[in-house]
């Protein structure tokens, strides 16, 4: 497609691009519950001295978000644990440490069963000083990519040259045969992650941009290259308000997540700029963002991404074509920079604020029942004490209306840890949380006192629960009601001391857990159980564990470069802008098999034929 069809499509294409704004400034929205509709939207500063058009930025970043090759095996996209409302509800081959348990050892590979969970299991689950029966201590995460070590990219091909390292015995590997390995942290969802402050549990994608790294001001690089005199030279990047631009580059290079170890951005630019966007996926015609640019036959995209860079972006940043002294190009050494910014305009139309809740907060007294109401009042008054930390539009603490509001000079990259809290789900020697480092060993709330970081993690934003299962950092509680449960007895780990705002005063009666459970149910949006737009997207193929023949034995896969496991495949069906005709499975559907009939879509159960 050349670039002057492009820039037409551009202007006429449809792109859904659904804005919060409304109140929410200092002194306007409070910690009070409102419809999300009246969220502020941090807006990302001074962007347009990098972007040039906003719509074909959106464009390419849910190219890049979608697209399997941007992995190291070619199979990874960064939609590939972010599949399901967002998130990701596999169970197989999911666990960090799989054989690490204390007592109920799950090995690599298997599946896990409704039975598993929750974690911790007490003999009485509304006390948290009876009996442990079961402590697992267990992280479920995302499956990423194997072990390797990066070679090189070849030009066209989406798989990267690797070579085999030395594997840790019993982690993620049977006999000799690797698996894939999984994230040390739950995979949180997508959805509105636009309205934190800062993202991941920790906080430590920074809200501050830098164009290379998620840290934000500590990272000292100069990440924008442009041309000065004939010769490419580097500046600094700082772009407030983008911590889902942190966010985004930091998964791409990582070693379990989409990686081999020691690949570099001009590598993957370099790959990816030579191939065709989403080639052998499925983008339907309709698709509301990419649907203009599908190719024939709908397989991938009929622009390219030199293209799509070129029209999104200033031509200062990719026009020149002067080379720095290793050969590289401006596209290529500012790769990091489109990355982030354009997967951050993707995420922000990720907004999912219709929910049957937001009906009602917006006036409409039929669109909640007698029962869901009493677990809204139950979850804003009473003993729960829910509101201390998921409140405000957003229903968290750690959102960017509250920040603000917080704050009198409008600056987001607060030292302190407003909206971090300690619930104990784990003890806090197995995951410190906020009182890490990032990646250039600046903690993560310089300023804050170690007993307001030691194992505080992000008050998260609480809209479309009931798909997003299982729950906390730790993926350590398959349901809604054992979230309560836990809740309830007021943490797993009082031990730890400090149990955040409120933990330690939550009074809640079986009774009052049922209608807050209830009132949970009401924050899905039908267009995100549904996939309709803007949550529709192209086909995927995700991995879903390893064939073991026979069972315990992994076969290891014939056409790898590492002795590697042979992948079991599930296809992510495309959607087009009016979705399925079925809902979603919930994390708790698929570990009963429920759904599988055809009544639920995302069962995982369809094989992947590409
Ligand atoms: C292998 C699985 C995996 C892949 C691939 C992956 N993620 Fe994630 N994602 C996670 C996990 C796990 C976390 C939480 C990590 C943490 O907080 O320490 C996360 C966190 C996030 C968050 C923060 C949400 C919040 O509420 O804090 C965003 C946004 C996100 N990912 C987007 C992306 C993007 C964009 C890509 C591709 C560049 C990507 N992810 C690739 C597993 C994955
Ligand atoms: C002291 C602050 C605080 C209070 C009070 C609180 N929460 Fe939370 N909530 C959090 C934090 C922090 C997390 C993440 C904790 C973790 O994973 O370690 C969380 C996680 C959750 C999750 C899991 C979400 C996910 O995606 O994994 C749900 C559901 C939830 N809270 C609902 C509630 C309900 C309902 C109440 C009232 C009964 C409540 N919370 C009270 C801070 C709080």
């Amino acid at each position: 497609m050349d670039r002057k069809i492009l820039l037409t499509l551009l202007t006429t294409a449809a792109l859904f691009a659904q804005r919060g704004g409304g109140p929410g400034g200092p002194g306007g929205q409070g910690a009070t519950l409102a419809a999300l509709r009246t969220a502020a939207l941090p807006t990302p500063t001074n962007l347009n001295q990098y972007v040039a058009n906003t719509e074909a930025l959106t464009v390419l970043g849910k190219a890049f978000f979608w697209d399997m090759q941007a992995g190291s095996d070619g199979r990874t996209a960064c939609a590939t644990c972010h599949f399901h409302a967002g998130a990701d509800h596999r169970i197989k081959n999911q666990l960090a440490n799989p054989h690490e348990g204390t007592q109920s050892l799950v090995r690599p590979n298997q599946s896990l069963t409704l039975a598993d969970f929750p974690f911790r299991r007490l003999a009485n689950p509304n006390a948290n000083n009876s009996a442990v029966l079961r402590d697992t201590r267990q992280v479920f995460g995302s499956a990423g990519v194997f072990q390797a070590n990066f070679l090189d990219v070849t030009p066209g091909s989406a798989i990267d040259s690797a070579q085999a390292v030395t594997l840790r015995p019993g982690l993620f590997e049977i006999g000799g045969v690797q698996t894939r390995q999984a994230t040390a942290r739950n995979t949180p969802s997508v959805i509105n992650a636009v309205f934190n402050t800062r993202n991941f549990w920790d906080g430590r994608a920074s809200n501050t941009f830098t164009g290379g790294t998620p840290f934000g001001p500590s990272d000292p690089g100069l990440n924008a290259w442009v041309e000065r005199s004939g010769a490419l030279v580097s500046q600094p990047v700082r772009i407030e308000n983008a911590s889902l631009a942190s966010q985004a580059v930091g998964p791409i290079l990582n070693g379990t997540e989409m990686s081999y170890e020691g690949r570099t951005w001009t590598k993957l630019a370099q790959k990816l700029l030579s191939l065709q966007p989403l080639a052998n996926q499925r983008v339907e015609s309709d698709d509301s963002v990419l649907g203009p640019y599908a190719a024939t036959e709908n397989l991938g995209l009929a622009v390219d991404y030199p293209t799509l860079i070129a029209a999104a972006f200033q031509p200062e940043y990719w026009q020149s074509q002067t080379r720095d002294a290793n050969g590289n190009t401006q596209m290529e050494l500012n790769f990091p920079i489109f990355w982030g910014l354009a997967i951050q305009a993707y995420e922000a139309t990720l907004i999912s604020g219709n929910t049957r809740y937001d009906q009602f907060m917006d006036g409409n007294t039929a669109a909640l029942t007698a029962l869901e109401q009493q677990g809204l009042n139950e979850f804003r008054n009473g003993g729960s004490q829910c509101t201390q930390c998921h409140q405000g539009p957003e229903l968290s603490a750690a959102s960017y209306t509250n920040v603000r509001r917080r704050t009198t000079n409008n600056n987001a990259n607060l030292p302190n840890t407003l909206g971090f809290f300690r619930l104990g789900v784990s003890p806090v020697s197995d995951d410190v949380g906020g009182a890490g480092n990032d990646g250039f060993a600046t903690p993560l709330f310089p300023t804050a006192p170690t007993n307001l970081t030691q194992g505080v993690f992000k008050a998260p934003q609480l809209r479309n629960v009931e798909l997003t299962g299982p729950y906390f950092h730790n993926g350590g509680q398959a349901t809604l009601e054992q979230v309560l449960e836990f809740y309830g007895r007021r943490g797993d780990f009082p031990g730890d001391g400090n149990l955040g705002t409120g933990v330690a005063q939550i009074n809640l009666n079986g009774a009052e857990r049922t209608q807050i459970v209830a009132f949970l149910k009401t924050l899905t949006d039908d267009r995100v159980k549904y996939e309709r737009a803007p949550f529709d997207h192209p086909s995927l193929c995700i991995p879903i564990g390893h064939e073991e023949v026979p069972p315990g034995q992994l076969r290891q896969s014939a056409n790898q470069q590492i002795p590697a496991a042979t992948d079991l495949w599930a296809l992510i069906p495309s959607s087009g802008r009016n979705g399925n005709q079925v809902p979603l499975q919930t994390f708790e559907e698929l570990l009963q098999g429920i759904g599988n009939d055809g009544t639920r879509a995302h069962t995982l159960t369809q094989p992947c034929t590409q």
